[in-house]
């Protein structure tokens, strides 16, 4: 167990309330999902609702990142059915489910290490200028809007956005990627792991972006195997046991104890 596994939870934010009298941002429906003729994921339904951060828990192979994939449009379920905001969905391509403000973070980013951190925010969302037959890049108003999205959104750490994103440390990408989300205004966003092989700071940092996108008003799917990352922030915690949603629980409804025992516990 890596050192930073018992690292003492961010305090709660023991006043957020969600309101889930409205639509959820993202819904699935009585999904089922086969890889070939392994069946792997059996009739889950799972909502996700604005400013709400749902923690997707259980053990190696429950068919955690095979959900966050079926959200991310880069796996079609076998059957059931996706809504978003209200409406049924089905994504083509992953890039049908980012355009409708669907984005996920992944532990190995989709960051270009060589460029600088406003290339990487701007990465497939260029402001460019057309001029006659050319078709200029807004550099310094890509320059001056990541800076500033950056600040607002609480990255005080990141000292200039002309930093190669080498530079930055793995919490600090990953907070990158949540700003990012947030500014370009994605209404999900998902997290598969975040936290993997980051020290305490970067994890607490990671942690506190994932508030900040919650406050938001994003939903928020995150997927961790550290309860003591999970149970601070996630508002409700969804248990997965071989590709089936065994409990689902509020906010303080189990303690971290109970937690472990639960995942651990084979059916
Ligand atoms: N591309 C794939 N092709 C075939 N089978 C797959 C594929 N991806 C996942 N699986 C299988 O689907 C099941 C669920 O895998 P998934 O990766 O969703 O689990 P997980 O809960 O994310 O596990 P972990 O905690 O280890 O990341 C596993 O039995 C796995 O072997
Ligand atoms: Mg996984």
């Amino acid at each position: 167990m890596p050192l930073h596994a018992q690292a003492p939870a961010p305090i709660p934010d023991k006043t957020h309330v969600i309101d889930r009298s409205g639509e959820p941002v993202f819904e699935l429906r009585s999904v089922s999902h086969s890889y070939g003729r392994n069946k792997v994921i059996f009739d889950v339904s799972l909502a996700v609702w604005p400013g709400e951060v749902v923690g997707l828990v259980g053990d190696n192979g429950a068919g955690k990142s095979t959900l966050l994939k079926i959200f991310a449009g880069y796996q079609h379920p076998t059957s059931g059915t996706l809504r978003f905001m209200g409406k049924d969905v089905r994504f083509a391509t992953p890039a049908d489910a980012r355009a409708m403000g669907i984005e996920a973070v992944y532990q190995d980013l989709a960051i270009v290490d060589q460029l600088s951190l406003w290339r990487n925010f701007f990465l497939g969302k260029e402001i460019v200028r057309t001029i006659g037959p050319l078709h200029v890049l807004e550099r310094q108003r890509m320059r001056r809007e990541a800076q500033q999205a950056i600040s607002e959104l609480g990255l005080t750490r990141v000292r200039s956005v002309e930093e190669p994103v080498w530079t930055l440390s793995g919490g600090e990408r990953q907070s990158v990627a949540i700003t990012r989300a947030m500014h370009f205004g994605a209404k999900l966003l998902m997290l598969d792991e975040p936290t993997a092989a980051l020290s305490v700071r970067e994890t607490r940092n990671v942690l506190a972006s994932i508030g900040r996108a919650r406050d938001h008003g994003l939903g928020v799917l995150y997927i961790d195997h550290n309860m003591n990352h999970v149970l601070p922030v996630a508002d409700r915690i969804v248990l997965l046991e071989l590709g089936r949603v065994v409990r689902v629980m509020d906010r303080g409804e189990v303690s971290l104890e109970e937690l472990q025992d639960l995942i651990a516990r084979r059916p």
